[in-house]
């Protein structure tokens, strides 16, 4: 299943791992499907420069096939102090069901965007991909100049076309049916939540660099499909979360394997951001807070202690459960196996249709 894209990349079949932040993307996940022929790619927004850095070690000491790294393009919140200090006391009521202590008011803290660059520089990664926005200029140089392959996130075509203009190597079309945050940074997130079949055929129309579809693609009738729409590649998220070698929490990966493709909603109360997860307790009691939910990312720190002692405590209910509209397609198949079966199953079906052709 090779093309000009997978031979740029070095890759022997057109299937990228999802890079997912917050633990579903671990080094074991991103070298497992390298190893299988795909690309694997570590979801380091969160990290510090040092977790990064051991993260990419540990993917090299199990695979010297290539890889991404992906991170978080930052951005500015004005929320109000007194509307964070509200939301921090009104989370005191999940802290003590939790068991855990009432957190102080602390600022948002996010790492520094340009030193966890440094050290994808300095580590000379194959693939660097981002969402949330545009980096700087100079810093899209600085990878360039480095050899680095760069993939830019749009949810709408305006966005593929900025991205483009930036000198992005590829364009990532996430569709809404795709799991976890929103990657829209022009306009409202509500207005960009464009399915994937209608996004990728319209943005492979208007820019020049490939398109990688993603967004509810789990098994080979997806990739097919997404070949078909023009797209050269897919990046596949839920249908690897509940994969041996995903990080993903016990209950995180149930939800997964026991959930519907309705039971999703896109929200941000988790965050400040919106993205798609499975509903939760959680989800359900925010939407009636009569207060402003802070902007990313002073929401994402303030829920973070209570995220983590659920997932501790092993109760859904007040977790964060990203997760896509394929849902139940999702298996628990060691990484390397939906790489295999998802190609096969591909193959498979551009068969089928050929001969559907040939009848013609
Ligand atoms: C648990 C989870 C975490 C994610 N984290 C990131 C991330 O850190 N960076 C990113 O660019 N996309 C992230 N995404 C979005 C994926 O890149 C991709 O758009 C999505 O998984 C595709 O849809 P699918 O889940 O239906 O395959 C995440 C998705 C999930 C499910």
């Amino acid at each position: 299943m090779e093309n000009a894209f997978t031979r740029r990349l070095g890759i022997s079949c057109p299937i990228l791992q999802a890079p997912m932040a917050g633990g579903p993307a671990t080094p074991e996940l991103a070298a497992a499907v390298s190893n299988a022929g795909g690309l694997g790619s570590l979801g380091a927004g969160y990290w510090t420069p040092e977790q990064i850095r051991d993260a990419i070690r540990e993917v090299r000491r199990r695979t010297d096939r290539p890889f991404g790294v992906n991170l978080f393009v930052p951005e500015r919140t004005d929320t109000a102090d007194e509307a964070v200090a509200a939301m921090n006391a009104h989370l005191n009521h999940y802290r003590a069901r939790l068991g855990i202590g009432p957190a102080p008011f602390t600022p948002a803290h996010a790492p520094s965007f340009e030193a966890q660059l440094q050290v994808l520089l300095e580590e000379g990664v194959p693939v660097f991909s981002f969402t949330f926005g545009i980096p700087p200029a100079d810093a899209i140089q600085a990878m360039k100049r480095r050899g680095t392959f760069i993939v830019g996130t749009a949810t709408t075509v305006e966005e593929g076309i900025r991205l483009e203009a930036a000198g992005v190597d590829a364009v990532a079309a996430q569709g809404s049916e795709a799991g976890g945050h929103r990657g829209t940074f022009l306009g409202d997130a509500g207005d960009a939540l464009i399915g994937t079949l209608a996004l990728v055929p319209q943005l492979a129309d208007r820019v020049s660099v490939p398109v990688i579809a993603s967004g509810g693609i789990m098994d080979g009738r997806g990739l097919a499909a997404s070949l078909a729409l023009g797209a050269s590649a897919v990046q596949m998220g839920t249908a690897f979360l509940a994969s041996p070698e995903s990080g993903a929490p016990a209950a995180h990966k149930r939800m997964v394997l026991s959930s519907g493709e309705d039971a999703t909603a896109i929200t941000h109360v988790y965050s400040g951001k919106a993205a798609r997860g499975i509903r939760t307790e959680f989800m359900q009691d925010m939407q009636a807070y009569p207060g402003t939910i802070p902007g990313y990312p002073i929401q994402n720190a303030l829920t973070r202690d209570i995220r983590q002692a659920a997932a501790q405590a092993d109760d859904p209910s007040l977790m964060s459960l990203w997760a896509g509209q394929g849902l139940r397609l999702a298996t628990a198949q060691a990484a390397a196996d939906i790489v295999r079966r998802t190609v096969a199953e591909a193959q498979a079906a551009i068969g089928n249709l050929s001969k559907l052709a040939g009848q013609g």
